[in-house]
């Protein structure tokens, strides 16, 4: 069985894409967080348990992520970790730069280093502003992301491109659109919903609710990461960097997400509006058809059944955690 690597493991997305590789690869993971007993993070390393091999580290130590790297001797990584949200971007802009570009960085030269030759990365539908095309296509990117998580995310990009043609690592770029599911993490708008609808608290929605996101349940997520891993180990290919969309492909209202929230909860929400942020995006549209051409997969679950299989997790998690 080949190694995978996974940083940010203890993370929303990279748990549940632990949990769907551990039948075809030796799961090793890192992250880098402050053991707080009830944190979220220590609460889904402790449900994966001993299907992974857990080192805590830091991204942003080259000697000590080398170190640890060497130990593990991964066949290839899956890059996950960073710091994650466009809001906190704007307040925090030099921990987003040394964990989400110095750190990426650290990790490419760790492969160069190390001949690591396969390289999967989390980029983001931040890299994309609106405007651009209505349907995000990856070819059609500009240069002038709203946000600074965006700004770092694009970086990343490039980065890769340059040491994908400089030292023939493949690099496999996939950017995300809004991930919601269980586990979900709990600055994104999925949680704080859920948890102010149960506490009965106002809930704010952006210019009108009239903000579209392509929502992509986090099953999709690593299905479509598990098919690109496939697919690339196969081919053996060098000297590769491509860039996936990784959505949904049918962006929903804000407004019907939250309702549709609501309705699952039991909970009639009350809702204030607020102007849209000048970091945020008022739309989000995948293009699925390169993810499709290269895994014959587009992601399949609607929000309607997306949400349900939160909810469903969400109140199970509150009433264990009261
Ligand atoms: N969730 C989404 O909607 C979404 C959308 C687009 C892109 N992404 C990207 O996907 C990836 C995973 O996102 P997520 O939602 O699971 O986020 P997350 O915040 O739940 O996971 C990221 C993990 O990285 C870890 N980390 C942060 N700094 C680190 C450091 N210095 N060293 C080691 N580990 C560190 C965190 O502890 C966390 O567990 C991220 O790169 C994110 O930018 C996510």
């Amino acid at each position: 069985m080949k190694k995978v690597l996974i940083t940010g493991v203890a993370g929303f997305v990279g748990f549940h894409l632990a949990k769907k590789l551990q039948d075809k690869f030796i799961i090793c993971g890192l992250d880098f967080f402050y053991p707080v007993v009830d944190s979220i993070n220590a609460q889904r390393l402790t449900h994966l348990g001993s299907s992974v091999k857990f080192t805590h580290s830091d991204i942003r130590n080259y000697d000590e992520l080398l170190k640890t790297i060497k130990l593990i001797k991964p066949d290839f990584i899956i890059h996950l970790a960073a710091c994650t949200g466009v809001a906190n971007s704007a307040l925090q802009p030099e921990l987003y730069f040394d964990t989400n570009v110095k750190g990426f960085q650290n990790i490419l030269e760790i492969c160069k280093e190390l001949k690591i030759d396969n390289l999967f990365y989390a980029s983001s539908s931040s890299v994309y502003n609106d405007n651009e095309t209505m349907v995000f296509n990856e070819e059609n990117v500009s240069e002038n992301q709203l946000s600074f998580y965006g700004i770092t995310k694009r970086k990343n990009e490039k980065l890769a491109e340059e040491y994908s043609l400089q030292y023939g690592i493949n690099c496999v770029g996939m950017r995300f659109f809004t991930v919601y599911g269980s586990w979900v993490r709990q600055d994104m708008a999925a949680w704080k919903f859920m948890n102010a609808l149960i506490k009965n608290e106002q809930v704010i929605l952006y210019n009108g609710g009239n903000v579209q996101r392509d929502f992509t349940h986090v099953s999709d997520i690593v299905e479509s990461i598990s098919r690109l891993v496939e697919s690339y180990l196969h081919e053996q290919l060098k000297f590769i960097h491509e860039i996936y969309n990784v959505g949904k492909g049918s962006p929903v209202s804000v407004k019907e997400y939250l309702l549709t929230i609501a309705e699952n909860l039991g909970v009639k929400p009350e809702i204030i509006y607020k102007p849209l942020p000048e970091n945020e995006l008022p739309f989000t549209h995948s293009d699925t058809t390169k993810l499709f051409s290269k895994t014959g997969y587009k992601p399949q679950l609607s929000v309607h059944e997306g949400v349900k299989e939160m909810t469903d997790w969400f109140l199970k998690y509150r009433h264990q955690n009261e």
